[in-house]
């Protein structure tokens, strides 16, 4: 993690409006962000809460309707947001690539392959054709296409769903970008070729050093590919922190519903999903946007909106239950669960169940590594095994 500290992009009070006939859509309503040198960063929300937005605003790829009502998109220094169109140009596919939900409608259906992922390579790294398109045999084979050199020569519809999408990230990192942008990059494929093409992202930011945002409605992917995770609701982030802090020690009763909405082995072919609607972002609401969907709304939580309450140096959420004077509330059984091996990650104990498939944690050699008889009493053992489909 030491690397890790070196800001690449800060997103600061970002506020975006779209205007529409019946008024303005608030849809970012002060985002603050960073994202670090090397590092992913996973956005997690509901549909309709930001995601997309606050990253097509990075990428200056914003609807005609959008409206930026403030803030600044700060990369190596400079603000994204003051650019002019042929600057941007200049940056989008160079310095920052994105790759989007459905790689068809980033594929040109009528362009070979070949040529599809060399264009970049010719027109942002000033390479002669031979040398693109050597490059460009080199991605496909890097992302896992067999033949390379044959099928280079094919159009997007001889390949399938995951093989696209394996080209747009060989597109997407032509140029070696020092930030990709994932805007769900799997939701069109099933789960098995969604697992590969996560592993190969993780692969390649390895060997790349690239950093990663990485989009997603679906908490449940982000443990195995994320360093950090935001949570975004009705756009705002409402908590932040390490994934582990995210999974294991969630504050905010969003956060609780996402992870309780998370699939486990006992919810198999049952979708749980948070209760409720999001607000109108036509007309949002006056205090905390989550309070109507609450169990755990208070008074206030209607009235002000909450400040975002520190809980360690790395995390941070908006709830008022954060708040010193707010009464002790008790939080659902699954998350308590997560409390308890919160407590003991930091106690330097390993819970069992607590696998690769779950977050990661830094292991040194004082690290204990224990049986689930010997955290009895402080670990729930009965569904340790739920762990397993939390990545
Ligand atoms: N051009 C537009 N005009 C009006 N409203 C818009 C426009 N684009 C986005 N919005 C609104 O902005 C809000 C945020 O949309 P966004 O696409 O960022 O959601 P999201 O979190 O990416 O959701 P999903 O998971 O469904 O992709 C939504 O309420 C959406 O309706
Ligand atoms: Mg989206």
């Amino acid at each position: 993690m030491s690397s890790k500290t070196e800001n690449i992009l800060e997103v600061k009070d970002l506020e975006i409006n779209f205007k529409t006939y019946s008024g303005d859509v608030q849809a970012i309503r002060k985002v603050n962000f960073d994202l670090k040198q090397g590092e992913t960063l996973a956005i997690v929300g509901e549909s309709g809460s930001g995601k997309s937005v606050t990253v097509r605003t990075i990428m200056r790829l914003l609807a005609n309707n959008a409206d930026v009502k403030g803030g600044e998109i700060l990369f190596n220094g400079e603000d994204l947001l003051k650019k002019t169109e042929k600057e941007m140009q200049g940056i989008r596919g160079k310095d920052i690539a994105m790759i989007f939900q459905d790689p068809m409608t980033s594929l040109n259906p009528v362009m070979k392959i070949g040529k599809q992922i060399a264009e970049p390579i010719i027109i942002h790294q000033n390479k002669s054709k031979k040398e693109a398109y050597e490059r460009a045999e080199e991605l496909l084979t890097l992302v896992g296409i067999p033949n390379a050199s044959e099928r280079m020569n094919q159009y997007p519809h001889q390949f399938s769903g995951g093989q696209r999408q394996r080209i747009v990230i060989a597109i997407a990192l032509a140029c070696n970008p020092r930030i990709l942008i994932a805007d769900e990059p799997t939701t069109a494929l099933d789960v098995t070729i969604q697992a590969q093409i996560l592993e190969l992202m993780k692969e390649l930011q390895e060997k790349i050093d690239t950093s990663i945002i990485f989009i997603t409605h679906d908490l449940g992917v982000v443990a195995n590919v994320a360093d950090r995770v935001a949570v975004m609701y009705a756009g705002k982030i409402v908590e932040y922190g390490d994934v582990d802090e995210i999974f294991f020690n969630p504050q905010h009763p969003y956060t609780w519903g996402l992870i309780g909405s998370m699939p486990t082995l006992d919810t198999k072919g049952k979708l749980v999903s948070i209760p409720g609607t999001p607000p109108d972002l036509l007309d949002p609401p006056k205090g905390d946007a989550f309070a109507l969907r609450s169990d755990y709304a208070m008074e206030i939580d209607y009235e002000a909106e909450p400040p975002m309450f520190k809980v360690s140096d790395t995390h941070s959420a908006a709830t008022w239950l954060l708040h010193p004077d707010a009464p002790k509330v008790e939080a659902p059984a699954e998350i308590q669960r997560r409390y308890k091996i919160y407590d003991s990650l930091k106690a330097g104990i390993i819970p069992e169940g607590y696998n690769a498939g779950a977050p990661k944690v830094s292991l040194d050699e004082n690290t204990e590594v224990v049986t689930a008889q010997d955290t009895e009493g402080v670990i729930a053992t009965d569904n340790m095994e739920g762990d397993d489909s939390i990545g």
